[in-house]
């Protein structure tokens, strides 16, 4: 397979457990270096010119399935901070710096001295996240980033990557929820046993899957609902924009009368 992912879009890989989504996140910051194809970035070849790894890594900021898999500090704090003081961030901008990416990344301040150990799941998420945005990358990757949040935290979350796309940043998701994929990015990439199924804005990818379901994939309600009106004669797109569907139906009826 082969994937473009711009600046300024969010990109959802989506999968059944095992299909390959962490491995391939992973290549996208050159943490895995492929056997056998190439990875580019910004023009540069990961796979041929790995000198400047700590540039790359700062430009694709990785946020891992299992958040506490990145952590190292005592303090949530220092965790944050460690990117930005590595290039020499100090003081007050340190400061700044560091508070910005928390509360971009949503995390309660009061939690900012304690062990990114001892916080729930859904902060230890928040963490991991800030201590990635705090490098202010111009790619981020995050690999099942609503694991673990209620239904409010994955609404902030979702706020969250849309803005920091309209910002420009190229931002992927890794998801196993592709009611969310369809509804929230501008293309989708779909992964089955380590190979790329199909790669395009979402109502391609779902009339794919229509056609050639994947196994663990389970289309949307919303989408059933418009390919069994499609059943009945009623010509719909196969979007998750509910308004856009209420609209054409709206249309039909006048024209019926
Ligand atoms: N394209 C691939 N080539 C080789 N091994 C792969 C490939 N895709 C996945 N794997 C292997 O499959 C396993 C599960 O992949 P993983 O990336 O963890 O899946 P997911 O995140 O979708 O659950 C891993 O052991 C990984 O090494
Ligand atoms: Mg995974």
């Amino acid at each position: 397979m082969s994937v473009t992912i711009e600046r300024g879009e969010l990109v959802s890989i989506v999968g059944h457990t095992g299909s390959g989504k962490s491995t391939l996140a992973q290549h996208l910051n050159a943490l895995l270096i492929p056997q056998s194809g190439s990875v580019t970035v910004d023009g540069t070849d990961v796979t041929k010119d790995a000198k400047d790894l700590r540039g790359l890594r700062r430009k694709v900021g990785l946020v891992f399935q299992y958040p506490e898999q990145q952590f190292f500090a005592d303090t949530i704090r220092d965790e944050i901070a460690f990117a930005p003081q590595n290039w020499g961030v100090r003081g007050r901008d340190l400061d700044d710096c560091v508070d910005a990416a928390a509360r971009s990344a949503g995390l309660d301040p009061s939690l900012m001295e304690m062990n990114p150990f001892a916080v729930s799941g859904g902060q230890k998420r928040r963490v991991a996240l800030a201590s990635v945005l705090s490098m202010k990358p111009d790619y981020l990757v995050l690999d099942e980033p609503t694991a673990g949040l209620d239904a409010q935290g994955i609404r902030e979350l979702i706020r969250l990557m849309t803005e920091l796309r309209a910002k420009g940043l190229g931002v992927v998701q890794v998801t196993h929820d592709l009611e969310s994929a369809l509804a929230n990015s501008g293309r989708v990439l779909v992964l089955e046993n380590g190979l790329g199924v199909v790669y395009g804005e979402p109502e391609q990818v779902a009339e794919h899957l229509l056609l050639n379901p994947v196994e663990g994939l389970v289309m949307p309600p919303f989408q059933r609902f418009i390919a069994g009106l499609r059943e009945r004669g009623i010509d719909l797109p196969l979007t998750s924009d509910i308004s856009s569907i209420i609209d054409k139906l709206e249309e039909m009826r006048r024209c019926a009368f």
